[in-house]
């Protein structure tokens, strides 16, 4: 028999996937330079924590099969059937405020 699962609590309400290739391919591509990677930049705009204290998890993934061009791919695990894709120098701020008031399930609701 297969030893029990180990359960580790989070503060995360949600989890935001962004594709790294995309951002890889873009040098960046955010920010004012336009040089920063798109999770770096959702993480600093949404003032999270880090790892699991962080109140909602922005990882940055391998590619997601979608592979826009001059963009990047993204998906709000809170809203998994509609991927985002954002485009290279896109208003990050505004995505940020988006993915800041989506609704959240508690942990104990979902
Ligand atoms: S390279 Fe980003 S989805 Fe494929």
């Amino acid at each position: 028999m297969a030893p029990p699962l180990k359960q580790v609590p989070s503060a995360w309400r949600g989890a935001i996937l962004v594709c790294g290739k995309c951002s890889k391919k873009l040098d960046g591509g955010f920010g004012k330079k336009a040089q920063t990677p798109l999770a770096k930049l959702l993480r600093k705009l949404l003032g999270l924590g880090k790892g699991r204290k962080a109140t909602l998890g922005v990882v940055e993934t391998r590619c997601l099969g979608l592979c826009p061009r001059g963009g990047v791919a993204l998906i709000d695990g809170r809203a998994p059937g509609t991927w985002l894709v954002v485009p290279q120098g896109a208003d990050v701020a505004e995505l940020a405020a988006r993915l800041a008031t989506v609704r959240t399930v508690p942990a104990d609701q979902a």
